[in-house]
Parts: C-alpha cells; structure tokens; sequence
C-alpha cells in the first residue's frame, strides 16, 4: 500500500524490492540502524537515495492506523450481520481483516443463537460461515499463520499463499465468496494492481451479488503552486555540482519529470504551498462492479487562486460500507505529488484529462 510513504516512523520501514532471480517485486522489512540511513529521507519525509529499492511503505503505520482498523471492523461486522455465508479477504498481509471477519461471524452466529434460544432445532441450524484469505508474499503468509494460531482462529480461516489471480474455486476456495474484503490499494488508489485483481476476482472468485469492503472510493486532488515540489522535479542549475568533466544535459528535465508522481506525506509542506483550486473531485471507484481496464476522466477545474500549477496533490476517502456512513480518507495526509503543468495560469479554469488504467 502507500509505497514510497514519508516520514521514518519507529526507524523501521518496508521496502519494495526487485528480486533479480525471479523478477518480482517483493517486500521486505528494514530497520534504519543509523543516523546516515535515516538521513535518507530528506526535511519532509521523502526518499533521497533510491539504491535498488522500488518503493517504501509504513506497513507498521497501516496496522497501528486505528482509525483505519476500527472502519473496516465496523463494516466488516455491518456486512457481516446483513448475511454472509463465504469472506474471501484479498491481500490477507499479517489477517488482520481475516480475523475481523472470522470474529464477526462467531459473533453473528452467537447472536442469533441467543435470539433463538429456546427453539433448539432452529439453533442448532445456525451454520458459521467461513473465509478464506489469500496472501503473494510468504515471510507474509508466514506471519499470518502464526498470528491466527495466537489468536486462536487458525482453523475458521484458509490461508492460501497465491495471488488471488492464480486462485480457483474447488482448489482453493470450495465456493464462490458473497463478500469481498480488501486493501490492496496505493496511495494512487489503483496503483497496486487494483483493478486487474478485481475483474479477475469478480470473473472467477465471487459470487455474481457478492457484497465488497470497502463498496466505494473516490480520488480527489487539488492543484497548488509549491517551489519544493518543483525542485524535485526540475534540475536546472544541478549542472554547476558536476564537477568531473561530464556535463550532464538537464535542460529536458522537466520534460522527463512531466506527470511523474511520488507517494509522500504532504502535511509538512503545507506553509510552502500556495493551494490554486478547490479540491476536486477525479473519479469513483464501485468495488462491487467489475472495473473497466480503462477510463478517461476530462475535467475542467476552477482556478481559485493565481500562480503556476507546479504539481497536483491527491487523496482518497473510501466509503467502506453501501450506504456511506462508515469512511477512511488519507487526506491530508498519505498523499501524492504529481507534476502535471509549469506555467502561470492566466485564464480561470484549468483542463486537463486523467487516466484510470491498469
Ligand atoms: C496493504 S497490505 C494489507 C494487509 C491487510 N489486508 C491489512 O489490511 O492489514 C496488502 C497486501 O496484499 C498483498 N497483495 C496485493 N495484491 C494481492 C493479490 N492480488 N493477491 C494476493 N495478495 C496480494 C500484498 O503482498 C500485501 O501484503
């Protein structure tokens, strides 16, 4: 999730890596043990040094985020209570969202043995339900499993080491799932493969009505003029620091850099901005409905303030339940930069076209 975040929390990060001998992506977790390794991040968070890395993730600060937590146990236990026989949990990481559901269950299955009490035949015709989690990423699966047992809930949850894609139903799962959980999202959203796995998921994993925590997300940016985030993306004047005979040619930098986008916590920037729009909304995403492979989103966006456009801030707010009542948002912070225009702005709005794609 949130790959590339900000700030250093607890001097332990996880890090994306490429692991040459298969070509795929992997995380893994590193401890910053000195003052130079955490002098990598620069004033505001963000990563100097790339070294063989793809990306950085607080994994940590996801699990302790507890509001984060107590929204998805809300809605996984709404769900939950409205009727589920099959969890699939997508992207299980350490279970925690396995758990959730496991425990909402056995709650449910309680409940309404206690409302039934008396009539043993109806009670006795209460069923749990089950789920089954799958999870890429071993050194995960192999934390999951441990986690489960010492929570004792080992045996109401499969754990499947796959990806989700390469799952089938009567090999690893014995029937369709009617709910859906998952958090496999960047902070671009649908970064992480999102919507690959869900179209794949409802085609082969789900059942044709199957119920979806989170039900909905909506992406929202603002446009704002910021010298900081210009810099990181323009290197004029870097030439004058080359001091061996090569010259390196930067004058395309901007060029190079034009759309490029970094996860970073843009909270400490704030005195450095200058916001120059509403924040806006980009487009929806319905977890229930098989995503398109692409869409285009064209939006006209009025100019509040005047100033150049040096990057584009956005955020995303998830609905975790049908009816909108239980939220997430990582806004302010988890939010990205993306330099999509330098120039001052003369007239009142600002078009621009934005790419939902896999
Ligand atoms: C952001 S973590 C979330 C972990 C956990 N669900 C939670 O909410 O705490 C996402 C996890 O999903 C895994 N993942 C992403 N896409 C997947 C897929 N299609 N199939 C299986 N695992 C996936 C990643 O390896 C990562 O461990």
């Amino acid at each position: 999730m949130k790959s590339e975040m900000a700030a250093v929390s607890e001097n332990c990060i996880m890090e994306q890596r490429l692991n040459p001998l298969t070509g795929q992506s992997e995380w893994i977790v590193v401890k910053l043990q000195s003052e130079s390794e955490v002098d990598k991040y620069d004033d505001f968070g963000a990563l100097n040094e790339r070294g063989g890395s793809l990306g950085h993730t607080l994994y940590l600060d996801m699990l302790n985020d507890v509001e984060r937590n107590s929204a998805y146990d809300q809605a996984i236990r709404k769900v939950v209570a409205e009727g589920a026989h099959h969890v699939l949990d997508i992207g299980a990481g350490t279970g925690l969202l396995s758990m959730m559901a496991s425990r909402a269950m056995r709650d449910a299955v309680q409940s309404r043995q206690l409302e039934n009490e008396g009539d043993a035949v109806i009670a006795s015709r209460v069923v749990s339900g089950k789920v089954t989690a799958c999870e890429s990423y071993l050194p995960m699966v192999r934390l999951a499993r441990k986690l489960l047992r010492a929570n004792n809930i080992g045996a109401s949850v499969r754990l499947v080491h796959k990806r989700s894609d390469e799952m089938e139903i009567g090999v690893d799962l014995s029937s369709p799932a009617d709910v859906l959980v998952s958090e496999i999202l960047d902070s671009e959203l649908i970064g992480e493969g999102l919507i690959p796995t869900l179209r794949h998921a409802h085609a082969h994993l789900l059942s044709p009505v199957a119920r979806s925590v989170p039900h909905r997300a909506v992406l929202y940016a603002q446009l704002v003029e910021c010298d900081y985030l210009r810099r990181r993306c323009d290197l004029s004047g870097c030439e004058a620091e080359v001091d061996d005979g090569l010259r390196l040619d930067v004058s395309k930098s901007r060029e190079w850099y034009s759309g490029f986008s970094r996860a970073m916590h843009v909270d400490p920037l704030v005195s450095h901005l200058k916001v120059l729009s509403e924040p806006f909304e980009v487009f929806q995403f319905n977890f229930c409905e098989v995503p398109a492979n692409h869409r285009e989103h064209a939006l006209n966006v009025p100019i509040t303030n005047s100033g150049n456009v040096h990057a584009l801030i956005s955020w995303w707010k998830l609905d975790l339940d049908d009816e909108g009542t239980i939220t997430y948002s990582t806004a302010p912070a988890w939010t990205r930069e993306g330099i999509v225009i330098d120039g001052e702005i003369t007239g009142d709005n600002v078009f621009g076209t934005f790419l939902e794609t896999m």
